[in-house]
């Protein structure tokens, strides 16, 4: 699998990563097929996966995910020490619902349990603040997060949900990896809002999410014909059309497409090897709403 850097940290990556959302929400498979899911992305060179300790049915069931993905990474039969995953904390999910608690007493807990819940033998990899809430600064949210870097269990800080002026202030307080928001063919704010240029200018991987759309529209893409006429001349799925297209806008997009099945994940994974034109990407840009 092509490899891409994360951030400037001088780690390279898979150029593709595994949304591990779908694997825990309320219509999550079993768990012997999640991991299944998990080894297999891992045979195909996916060694960046996103999480959340919010991926889960509702509160008494938080960090499920983190769990999950511990344990896929526990017995796979290789080497997973490079593997990055890429959590989150500062939303809720009371009676499965979602909120934002950015309130740094929480944070410094949610760190702490994702931490564990990860194995609690080695940094978060990248611990992304999930999305700003407005009852604290910046600065208040992120302090936990600056705290964990120097206590050694976090390594990277990223965030989610962020405008450029959000993600200057979290500069502010400590160095940040990663962006994540959404992108997908019906959502193109990060080319119009100056993210996805800060983070070129910035060097920060980008990480689109809900590349398809979510759970809720991916199977919509098919009927969109500009992907499903590329697709047809290129021999591939429209997921591959999209994770291409996406790959194409910016050197700094690291996709992340969700998958609870196997197959789901090996057909995302055929894409790094999709590389569309100019114009091909003019085509798509032009016949999806921004
Ligand atoms: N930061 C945030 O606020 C935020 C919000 C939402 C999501 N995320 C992250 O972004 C990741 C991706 O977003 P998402 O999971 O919401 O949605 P998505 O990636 O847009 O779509 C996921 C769905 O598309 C289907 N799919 C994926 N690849 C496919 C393929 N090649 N062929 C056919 N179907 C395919 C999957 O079906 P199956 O499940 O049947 O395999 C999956 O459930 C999440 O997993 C999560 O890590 C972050």
């Amino acid at each position: 699998m092509e490899k891409k850097q994360l951030g400037k940290t001088g780690i390279y990556t898979s150029a593709i990563g595994l949304g591990a959302m779908p694997m825990s929400l309320s219509d999550r498979p079993p768990e012997s097929e999640a991991i299944k899911v998990i080894h297999r992305a891992l045979d195909l060179g996916i060694a960046f996966i996103d999480t959340a300790d919010s991926y889960c049915r509702d509160e008494s069931d938080k960090h499920h995910n983190e769990r999950l993905i511990h344990k896929a990474l526990q017995t796979y039969h290789r080497d997973t020490s490079e593997v990055i995953v890429a959590t989150k904390g500062g939303l809720m999910r009371p009676q499965g619902n979602w909120t934002r608690n950015g309130n740094p007493k929480h944070l410094q807990q949610a760190i702490r349990s994702s931490f564990e819940a990860l194995g609690g033998n080695k940094p978060i990899d990248i611990w992304q603040y999930h999305a700003p809430d407005p009852n604290y600064t910046i600065e208040e949210s992120l302090k936990p997060a600056k705290e964990a870097v120097a206590a050694g269990i976090v390594r990277f800080v990223g965030v989610s949900n962020f405008s450029v002026e959000q993600i200057q202030q979290a500069q502010g307080v400590i160095d940040i990896v990663s962006v994540q928001n959404q992108y997908n063919p019906w959502h193109r704010q990060p080319e119009f809002d100056g993210v996805l240029e800060y983070c070129e200018q910035e060097k920060l991987t980008f990480l689109p999410w809900s590349p398809f759309g979510g759970r809720r529209r991916y199977q919509n893409l098919q009927d969109i014909p500009v992907l499903t006429n590329l697709a047809q001349e290129k021999g591939v799925s429209v997921y591959c059309i999209v994770l291409a297209w996406l790959r194409a806008k910016s050197p700094c997009i690291l996709p992340i497409p969700g998958a609870s099945k196997i197959s789901s994940i090996e057909d995302s994974a055929r894409a790094v090897e999709i590389k569309l034109s100019a114009l091909e990407v003019e085509r798509i840009d032009r016949e999806t709403a921004s």
